[in-house]
């Protein structure tokens, strides 16, 4: 192994509530696009069990929506009986390998192509729905207090669902623009009761939500919270801001807070510290989708450069605030950035795109077989969401010719 002995090793085990991990390395929840028709898959469970038997910690099934309604798109799942049956057999295939299992529980919110019978999907504020525009759903409906009660009873019962499914962990997505990110950010939430005004206000609804999940199944489950340290928008979520958000996700029980950024509608590519991949987005999209690549192209600065650990700096003053478990998200591509995570004081080291490209990748860096990732950040793999065969690393396709001209082209 490689690592120094002087320093706490990104292999060592970590405790998270009532779950201890076998190392630090936690894969992150990235949208697999394998459940075609809200069902998961057996490409879903490979894909799961093979970054276990690659040495995860622990893996996150993404997006497992907590009711119909917090679908995005069609293909996804909502929890139900019929989908326990199935995640069964994704926990036992995890299991096998010695890693645990963490299902991502979220609700899109307003961030939705799909149209609700009421005609307006719900989120923190009424008025223009940006994405929803792009789907033909032009306006969204501000939730009342009654709605926000129903709401957090379905993450909560989604949590009890988790458990039977044989999941050790739940993480509520409070990022990157979905419904409880619609609350927390005030590019969103532009309410004047108590559940709008100032960080405490708009964490209230979040941290609701974590409340009753915690009543559901903390004393079985470990309930993490991944959360915007920025949402790198003007007047978006700041890392000031998220620290007074973590601290009262702290008070509320939080096991871990998985710490990201970047917003699906105003900086989709700070989630990756890279530029989106304009060139295959264009040629996919259709309709109205055409006007969204568009503004992307507009809005993505022209120079961006990767770096890895793109969120530290944000992440350092949560840290500050906070004594709970912290793991970092973002950039996470070689040995020295993960013992790098681990040094500046954060418990856990997650990632996607690196287990993506090579879901061996944690045993390789601790055999030395590798001491970084060959991912490029092109994300392309990102294109996979929409995919019916889901989500791929391109560079592992060697039947793609036009692939090295198109990372030319962008
Ligand atoms: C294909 C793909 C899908 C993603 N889907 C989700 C998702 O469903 N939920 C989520 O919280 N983050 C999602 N993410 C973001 C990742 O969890 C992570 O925050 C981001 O990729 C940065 O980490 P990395 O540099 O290790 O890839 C996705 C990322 C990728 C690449």
């Amino acid at each position: 192994m490689l690592v120094s002995t002087t320093h706490t090793s990104p292999f060592s085990p970590l405790r998270l509530g009532p779950v201890t991990l076998r190392n630090r390395f936690i894969k992150a929840g990235a949208n697999e696009g394998m459940t075609p028709d809200g069902m998961p898959t057996k490409a879903l469970v490979k894909h799961h069990r093979d970054v276990a038997a690659g040495g995860v910690a622990m893996t996150t099934v993404a997006y497992g929506a907590v009711s119909p309604q917090g679908r995005t798109f069609l293909h996804q799942f909502y929890l139900s009986r019929e989908v326990v049956r199935h995640l069964r057999v994704l926990t036992d295939a995890v299991h096998a390998e010695g890693a645990a299992a963490c299902l991502q529980i979220t609700h899109g919110g307003s961030f939705t192509a799909l149209r609700p019978s009421s005609g307006r999907p719900q989120s923190a504020s009424s008025g223009f729905n940006a994405f929803g525009f792009l789907h033909g759903i032009l306006l969204q409906q501000a939730m009342s207090e009654t709605d926000m009660y129903r709401v957090a009873g379905e993450f909560a019962q989604a949590a009890v669902l988790a458990r039977e499914a044989g999941f050790d962990a739940v993480e509520i997505h409070m990022g990157h623009g979905y419904l409880l990110n619609q609350f927390l950010s005030p590019l969103t939430n532009r309410r004047v009761d108590s559940y709008g005004g100032s960080t405490e206000g708009r964490s209230r609804f979040p941290a609701m939500v974590l409340r009753r999940v915690k009543e559901a199944v903390g004393a079985h489950l470990a309930v993490g919270c991944k959360l915007n340290q920025t949402d790198a928008a003007r007047g978006g979520i700041d890392a000031k801001q998220a620290s007074v958000t973590a601290k009262i996700l702290q008070d509320n029980g939080a096991d871990i807070l998985t710490l990201s950024g970047g917003h699906n509608i105003f900086s989709p590519w700070a989630l990756f510290g890279s530029p989106m991949p304009l060139a295959d987005m264009r040629a996919q999209a259709r309709g109205l989708g055409r006007i969204g690549v568009w503004a992307l192209t507009m809005q993505q600065p022209k120079a961006l450069a990767f770096r890895e650990l793109y969120f530290l700096e944000h992440a350092r003053q949560v840290r500050r605030a906070v004594s709970m478990p912290l793991a970092l998200v973002g950039g996470v591509k070689s040995l020295a950035a993960a013992q790098r995570v681990i040094d500046e004081g954060f418990e856990g080291v997650a990632l996607a795109r690196a287990l993506i490209h090579n879901p061996a990748f944690v045993n390789d860096l601790q055999d030395a077989r590798v001491i970084s990732s060959g991912c490029t950040s092109c994300n392309r793999c990102v294109m996979g969401i929409y995919d019916p065969s889901g989500v791929r690393c391109v560079l592992n396709d060697d039947n793609d010719p036009g692939l090295s001209k198109r990372l030319a082209a962008d």
